[in-house]
């Protein structure tokens, strides 16, 4: 199935408006794409404990794996400080917490991550290309 990167990278600016940041100011949606062609949306959600804080990455799989679906495509990723509109910024790359949460459930090689900085403009990476030599499932086995 042919990835839609730009309709991705637009859900993703959609579960970005939920984001929950009074703390960081630093706004991130992703949308996960699963095997059936279902998107999940997350959203970073902060907690004024701070170590609670969910990241957006984190919060769509999380709410994916919980409903038992655990085959994945790709995610689009968008972050951007509050205020800032799509594309004024950077491109918002995910955090070595969140690239070891896919490392779990997501073939290396297929995977794929689409960072978004305004809706037409992305960028799109392996999983092994954002982390190499990961450690995972299959090195229990060995
Ligand atoms: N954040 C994410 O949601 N995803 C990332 O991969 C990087 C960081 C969030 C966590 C926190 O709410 C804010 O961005 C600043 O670190």
């Amino acid at each position: 199935m042919a990835i839609d990167y730009e309709k991705l990278v637009a859900e993703a600016y959609k579960a970005q408006k939920n984001a929950y940041t009074p703390y960081s100011h630093w706004q991130v949606g992703a949308a996960l794409l699963t095997e059936d062609g279902v998107i999940y949306h997350g959203c970073n959600i902060e907690n004024a404990s701070y170590t609670p804080t969910n990241c957006a990455e984190r919060t769509a799989f999380f709410k994916a794996v919980s409903e038992g679906v655990r085959g994945f495509l790709a995610i689009a990723i968008v972050g951007n400080r509050e205020g800032q509109k799509p594309g004024e910024g950077d491109f918002c790359a995910p955090c070595g917490v969140c690239r070891q949460v896919m490392q779990e459930f997501c073939n290396p090689t297929v995977f794929q991550i689409i960072l978004g900085n305004g809706t037409d403009h992305y960028k799109v990476y392996t999983l092994e290309e954002l982390l190499p030599m990961g450690f995972g499932p299959d090195n229990l086995l060995l």
